[in-house]
C-alpha cells in the first residue's frame, strides 16, 4: 500500500496526532472497491465507515439524490414537513415491528443517541415519574457527543467530563470469545437484573445487538428476549441502538429481530441512507410519544437539527429500502456472513487468531495482540482488502452487496496475512 505524505490541513478525529500525515487517501469508489490516490483498488472490507451497505455509487442512490436535489433540497422541518420525511417515517413504521410507529429524522448516530436519552428522560417526567438512571454496557458506544460518549465506559473513548444524569456501567462477565455460552448469558443476565435492582428506579437501560466497538462482541441468542423481560419487570425503557447493526448488517433487517423483540425506542443511522448522506432516526413507540401532549413547557421534542431529516438524505432513504428488497440485501448478507465465518473456521489452527466471530456481515477476528492485529490487518491491505483493526480485533464489515467471488477474495487475502505474518515471527 502506497501512503501519501503531503502536508494536510485536515484535522482527522480519533487519529493520532503523528499519524496524520502518513495516511492513505481514497479518492474512487464502484460498487464493493476503492481506489487510492496512487491507483491502487481495494475491496472494501469496512464499507467506507462501516455504512457503504448498498455498495459504492449505486445508480439509483445517486438517481434518487439527484431528482430531489432539483426538486427540492431541503425546508425548515419546524416550518412544514416534505415528501421525502414524510414517506421515510411511514416506511419505518412499517418496518419496526409493533408499536414503534413514530420517528424523529436526524443526521448521525450520536445525534441519535441523544436524542434517544431526551426522549426518555422527559417521558418519565411527563408521566410525573423522577426516572433518570441509565444503565448501558461498560463496552459500549453510542457516538461522540457530550450525552452519548458518557455512555461509554470504554478506557479510549471514557469522557473526562461528569455525566448531567446517573449512569451504571455493566461489564461483561467473560472476555469477549467466551461471551456466547449459556453460562455467559445467564451471568450477563444476571449483572443487569442486580444493576436495576441496585439504585433507583432506571429510566433506560441502552445496548447495542452486538457491541460494535467495545471488541465485535456477539451476544448469546436469547440475550436480548431476557433483557426486554427484566426491563419489562422494571418498567425501565429498553433502547436498541441499531446504528451499525440496523438494516441488515447482522443478516437481518435489525439486530433484535434475531430475539424477535420489540424495543420501546430505536436508534438507527450508518446503514439507513447507505452511507451516501448523512442521515439518523430515532423510532419510539406511540405512547412514548403520546405523554408529550403533557410535556410541561409544550413544545413538543426539544431537540433538532437544522439539516435533520434532510430531504436528499431522506429521499436516498427511501430509495436504500427498495435496493436493500431489490437486490435481497438482508438475505446475501445472512448468505456471505456465514460463509465467511465458515471460511474463517481455519484460522482456528493459527497461534496468531484466538478467536473468529461476527453475525452476519459483521465478522472479527481477534489477534493474540495489538501487534499481531496490526500486521494482519496492514498485510490484507496489502493483499487488496480493508479492514479495520482496534486493539486486537480487525474488524470485517463489506458492504451487503458483497458477491461469493468478493467472499473467496476476502477469506484468501486474511489466509495470506496470517501466513506472513506468521512467518515474519519466524
Ligand atoms: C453503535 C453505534 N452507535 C452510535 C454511533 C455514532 O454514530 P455517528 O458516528 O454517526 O455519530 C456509532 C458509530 O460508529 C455506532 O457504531
Amino acid at each position: 500500500m502506497q501512503k501519501s505524505t503531503a502536508p494536510s490541513s485536515l484535522w482527522r478525529p480519533w487519529t493520532p496526532i503523528t499519524q496524520q500525515a502518513h495516511s492513505l487517501r481514497i479518492v474512487e469508489a464502484k460498487g464493493n472497491r476503492v481506489r487510492d490516490a496512487e491507483g491502487n483498488w481495494y475491496l472494501d472490507g469496512i464499507s467506507g465507515v462501516l455504512n457503504a451497505s448498498c455498495g459504492h455509487g449505486h445508480p439509483r442512490l445517486i438517481e434518487a439524490a439527484t431528482r430531489q436535489l432539483e426538486q427540492l433540497v431541503h425546508y425548515d422541518p419546524m416550518v412544514s414537513s416534505h415528501d421525502p420525511a414524510e414517506t421515510l417515517a411511514s416506511r419505518l413504521a412499517e418496518t419496526l415491528p409493533g408499536e414503534l410507529n413514530e420517528t424523529v429524522l436526524l443526521n448521525s448516530g450520536s445525534e441519535a443517541t441523544e436524542a434517544a436519552l431526551r426522549i426518555a428522560l422527559q417521558f418519565w417526567r411527563n408521566k410525573g415519574e423522577d426516572r433518570d438512571r441509565v444503565i448501558t454496557f461498560e463496552a459500549a458506544y453510542h457516538g461522540t457527543t457530550y450525552l452519548a460518549q458518557q455512555l461509554s465506559g470504554l478506557p479510549f473513548t471514557v469522557s473526562e467530563w461528569a455525566p448531567p444524569f446517573p449512569i451504571d456501567h455493566v461489564s461483561l462477565p467473560a472476555s469477549p470469545r467466551d461471551m456466547r455460552t449459556q453460562e455467559a448469558a445467564d451471568a450477563l443476565i444476571g449483572l443487569f437484573a442486580a444493576a436495576l435492582e441496585a439504585g433507583p428506579p432506571a429510566a433506560a437501560v441502552m445496548v447495542e445487538p452486538l457491541l460494535g466497538l467495545g471488541g465485535c462482541v456477539v451476544f448469546p441468542e436469547g440475550f436480548l428476549a431476557r433483557l426486554r423481560q427484566l426491563c419489562d419487570q422494571h418498567g425501565t425503557l429498553l433502547i436498541l441502538d441499531e446504528v451499525f447493526c440496523g438494516f441488515g448488517r447482522t443478516g437481518r433487517m435489525f439486530g433484535f429481530d434475531h430475539d424477535g423483540i420489540t424495543p420501546d425506542i430505536v436508534t438507527m443511522s450508518k446503514g439507513i441512507s447507505g452511507g451516501y448522506l448523512p442521515l439518523a432516526a430515532v423510532t419510539v413507540t406511540s405512547s412514548i410519544k403520546e405523554t408529550f401532549v403533557r410535556e410541561p413547557i409544550a413544545q413538543g421534542l426539544r431537540y433538532g437539527h437544522t439539516t435533520g431529516g434532510h430531504a436528499v438524505a431522506a429521499a436516498v432513504g427511501n430509495t436504500v429500502l427498495d435496493v436493500m428488497a431489490d437486490e435481497k440485501l438482508v438475505e446475501n448478507s445472512a448468505a456471505q456472513g456465514a460463509a465467511l465465518l465458515e471460511g474463517l473456521g481455519e484460522l482456528a489452527s493459527s497461534p496468531l487468531v484466538t478467536d473468529v466471530r461476527g453475525l452476519g456481515l459483521v465478522v472479527a477476528i481477534e489477534a493474540d495482540s495489538a501487534e499481531s492485529g496490526d500486521a494482519i490487518a496492514a498485510a490484507m491491505a496489502r493483499a487488496g482488502v480493508l479492514a479495520r483493526h482496534e486493539r486486537g480485533v480487525i474488524r470485517i464489515a463489506p458492504p451487503l452487496t458483497l458477491t461469493g467471488a468478493d467472499t473467496e477474495e476476502i477469506l484468501q487475502a486474511i489466509g495470506t496475512a496470517v501466513d506472513v505474518t506468521a512467518a515474519a515471527r519466524g
